[in-house]
């Protein structure tokens, strides 16, 4: 009988030790206490026992009970208190972690008010265009081999008859064209001025660690009455001062481009060295993009009249020139596109 009692005991000891709730914890204090419980089985064993252990018996009997009693209590405050939810006004807010603007889209909108300031207006064209805009219209003869160097995505559907394959634009400069001829519906002599700035993604079949399949360019356009070379070279000291700093210069030299006569590469005087030649650009300068004079047949292209206006037009890359600018050093320019926050985070 004795020996029973203390199995009990062990027993509820372990379930209570274990117990996860309150809801369970009532289950094993009913088993135990309640009507049916093992306590009054026991008790009504007591008939049972020999004379001379009934009082020893109820003596452990009433023990094993106040222990086990006493358990289930000191078990019942614990679950009550953990179970309480804890709330303390003077612990610090827990911070949720801030996103930014990319690094590209805030060298878009800087571009953007740069040209901004000085009258130019942002445009936006379709990505996907036409051989005729991206090339043909831009003085490129079909099968030159110039296209060559655009290394373009086409677009696997049939071609048009007047515009030829279907494409992701190669660079910007297709929105020259766009924007020249959305003027055609004006009035005579209403064409011009234009100064537009065209900031747009372009697509080009390269991948490695200096070209991206997909970047963006902001290309300049501007068409008026007289405008010369002096205008360019103007804006772009204009552009040079304002987004990297007054002690910037530009310097023009010539180039080839099929849209633009005479072209230009332009280069901007080095900061590292001012201008004196150092190990990052060796002669003082470093290479910053295309530029040039609009080829009068791409005006002729765009029903604007050569021998009354003329223009100039210059297409960027816009990762390029906003790298240049923080100093970033991106050790593989694909990861400005990655989704690698300890990457993101830092720009
Ligand atoms: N479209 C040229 C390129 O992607 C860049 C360019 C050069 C644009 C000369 C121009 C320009 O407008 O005049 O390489």
């Amino acid at each position: 009988m004795g020996d029973n009692l203390i199995n009990l005991k062990n027993q509820a000891i372990a379930q209570i030790s274990e117990v996860r709730d309150l809801t369970e914890l009532e289950q094993i204090r009913i088993n135990l206490f309640g009507r049916n419980g093992k306590f009054n089985a026991i008790s009504k064993e007591i008939a049972k026992v020999a004379i001379e252990e009934k009082k020893q018996f109820g003596i452990t009997l009433n023990e094993v009970k106040n222990t086990l009693e006493e358990l289930i209590q000191i078990k019942k405050n614990d679950l009550t208190n953990s179970a309480r939810v804890w709330f303390d006004p003077t612990m610090p807010a827990k911070k949720n972690k801030l996103g930014k603007i990319h690094f590209v889209s805030r060298a878009i909108d800087e571009i953007s008010s740069v040209f901004e300031k000085i009258g130019f207006s942002r445009v936006r064209y379709s990505e996907v265009e036409w051989d005729y805009f991206a090339f043909t219209a831009l003085n490129f003869p079909v099968n030159h081999p110039a296209r060559d160097d655009w290394e373009t995505f086409f677009v696997d559907l049939p071609e048009s008859k007047k515009y030829g394959s279907m494409l992701l634009t190669p660079h910007t400069s297709s929105g020259q064209i766009r924007e020249m001829l959305s003027r055609q519906a004006l009035p005579a002599g209403r064409q011009a001025p234009i100064r537009m700035i065209n900031i747009a993604k372009c697509y080009r079949r390269q991948s490695d660690i200096s070209h991206v399949p997909m970047f963006h360019q902001f290309e300049g356009l501007v068409v008026d009455s007289n405008i010369n070379i002096t205008n360019l070279k103007g804006t772009l000291d204009y552009f040079a001062k304002s987004f990297f700093g007054k002690n910037r210069e530009t310097r023009l030299r010539p180039y080839h481009f099929q849209f633009t006569e005479p072209s230009f590469e332009v280069d901007i005087s080095c900061n590292v060295c001012d201008g004196r030649g150092c190990k990052l650009c060796k002669e003082g300068w470093l290479e910053i993009g295309g530029a040039g004079m609009v080829h009068p047949n791409v005006l002729r292209n765009c029903k604007i009249d050569p021998n009354v206006y003329s223009g100039f037009a210059f297409g960027w890359g816009v990762e390029r020139v906003a790298m240049m600018k923080s100093g970033l050093s991106v050790p593989d320019v694909r990861l400005l596109y990655s989704s690698d926050l300890r990457v993101l985070s830092q720009l």
